[in-house]
């Protein structure tokens, strides 16, 4: 039979061994299963306390009962304060791992920049405004009025047909629709800006086309109207030149050519030339058609005006000599940190 000093003995043991493995345990998973291991079920503790049943000596056995309450307890706060210094060092290892060194720089700064059809559309509009233009913008959603029949083109106008409009489901069918040119600005600012009006007018437009080198279903223009008291042909030809020199440089020179548009009479087409003699087809212009000041609430006995209107893609594409339109909407990196 064992005596109770043999019994405490064991105790302590048990106690010893279950501390010397606690602290080895190298991690949280490991230290449970060792805590398991020396206090829970099968445990040389929980095996002890099954024995004290053959103490005969009840003061003995109170003794050796408690001794191995104390001893289950010590293990169980050991276990608790590993765990509490494991968990948090294993919390500084991952901040660490996640921290952002905010003082950390690069050698080559990775700094973005416009678009090169948003650097041509803003450069745009700084030459116009130097030159005492103002500039509006209109809806990219437009009214079949306001994109057709206000700039003379009625239903059924066979000019229409070579706009490739895409059609928006909303009201009548046919009623509303993706603008296919700025140009409907210009009723817009005729409808609501005092007179004269000095006005260019940037903006996307939209046509039912399959991309290629050339053409883009999503394209950018630039609309140009004046609208004032004694305007001729000549204000509209020392305008289109003035606007060539200052954007493109005092070494190229503009022509116009005639040509048809519904909302101006007469019409032309103008290109540009450059230093090296290529001639660079810009755009379309002409004097507004009284039917189109007439739809601005512009009485076009009192007042005559002129119009433009060109690609601004088209420009950045020349301009950086992009071989072909689509680059410039494929977002590739290598392509657009070139400008
Ligand atoms: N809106 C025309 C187009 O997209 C371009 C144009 C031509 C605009 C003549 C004008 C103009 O203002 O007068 O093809």
């Amino acid at each position: 039979m064992s005596s109770s000093s043999d019994l405490a003995h064991q105790i302590a043991e048990a106690l010893e061994q279950a501390t010397a493995a606690l602290q080895a345990a190298p991690d949280v998973e490991s230290l449970r299963r060792t805590a398991n291991e020396h206090s829970g079920k099968g445990s040389v503790l929980v095996g002890l306390k099954a024995t004290l049943g053959s103490i005969v000596d009840v003061e003995a056995r109170k003794t050796a009962g408690r001794a191995i309450n104390e001893a289950m307890q010590s293990v169980e706060s050991m276990v608790a304060a590993r765990l509490n210094g494991l968990e948090r060092a294993a919390a500084q290892v991952a901040a660490a791992g996640e921290a952002m060194d905010l003082t950390e720089h690069l050698a080559r700064r990775l700094r973005g920049h416009a678009h090169i059809v948003t650097q041509a559309w803003e450069r745009l509009e700084d030459v116009f405004v130097g030159m005492g233009f103002k500039v509006a913008e209109g809806p990219e959603v437009e009214t079949d009025f306001h994109n057709f029949t206000a700039l003379n083109m009625p239903p059924n106008h066979p000019a229409r047909s070579g706009f490739d409009t895409m059609f928006v489901k909303w009201g009548i069918p046919g009623s509303t629709l993706l603008r296919t040119h700025t140009s409907p600005v210009q009723i817009r600012v005729m409808q609501e800006w005092d007179l004269p009006i000095y006005a260019v007018m940037p903006g996307r437009v939209f046509r039912r086309d399959t991309p290629d080198a050339t053409h883009m279903p999503v394209f950018h223009q630039i609309e140009g109207l004046v609208v004032d008291k004694g305007i001729t042909f000549a204000h509209l030809a020392g305008t289109i030149e003035a606007f060539t020199k200052a954007f493109f440089g005092s070494d190229f020179t503009s022509r116009l050519r005639p040509n048809y548009f519904p909302f101006t009479e007469p019409s032309a087409e103008f290109d540009v030339r450059s230093s090296n003699g290529k001639w660079i087809e810009l755009g379309g212009c002409g004097m507004v058609h009284p039917n189109v000041l007439r739809a601005g609430g512009v009485d076009p006995e009192v007042y005559t005006g002129f119009a433009f209107g060109f690609g601004i893609d088209r420009m950045a594409k020349e301009r950086h000599d992009v071989a072909d339109l689509r680059d410039m909407y494929a977002n590739d990196l290598r392509f657009v940190r070139q400008f």
